[in-house]
């Protein structure tokens, strides 16, 4: 995904910022990427380079821990969330097609965000909400007992009620 100029610039001011209120000792190295994470939504590669200069350690060695977490994004989140539940009770009743559904219809991955920032999808571990399982949360709204059909439905309605929305393409 492509980031503007000014995204750049937010991303290494952010970091900027974090970086001053910490040490350069290793065990300072996930809380400052959970700051970045939650000061911006993500971590853009301009910020773990500035988190690999502070710590004086490879850009590369940051993309790997980065990378290695589920709770951090690579990608900003599109203004509306999909997370789906890939908890015991949700996976036992097929959460793993709702997931690939959501990703036929966005032309995602799971992870990524649609071209336009219009959806992010991400996996999540239990909501709570197990007796209605399979579980999709869109922003703050429980889904439950989804289906493929349900999926493309309520992508159908978002494009219904937006309709200046063009079709989602991959990154
Ligand atoms: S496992 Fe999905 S809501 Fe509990």
């Amino acid at each position: 995904m492509i980031l503007t100029e000014e995204e750049k610039r937010e991303a290494v001011e952010k970091s900027r910022k974090i970086l001053s209120r910490h040490d350069s000792s290793k065990g300072s190295l996930i809380p400052v990427l959970q700051e970045v994470q939650s000061a911006l939504g993500y971590v853009p590669p301009d910020a773990m380079q500035e988190v690999a200069g502070h710590f004086n350690i490879p850009s590369v060695d940051v993309y790997g821990v980065v990378t290695f977490y589920n709770q951090f994004r690579l990608t900003p989140p599109g203004k509306n969330q999909v997370k789906l539940c890939m908890g015991t009770a949700c996976h036992m009743r097929g959460a793993g097609i709702i997931m690939e559904s959501w990703e036929r219809v966005l032309s995602i991955k799971v992870g990524e965000t649609t071209l336009d920032r219009e959806f992010s999808l991400e996996r999540v571990a239990c909501v709570g909400c197990c007796t209605l399982a399979p579980v999709a949360v869109v922003n703050e709204t429980v889904h439950g007992k989804m289906t493929p059909t349900k999926v493309d439905g309520m992508l159908f309605s978002h494009r219904l009620a937006n309709p200046q929305q063009k079709e989602d393409k991959p990154e």
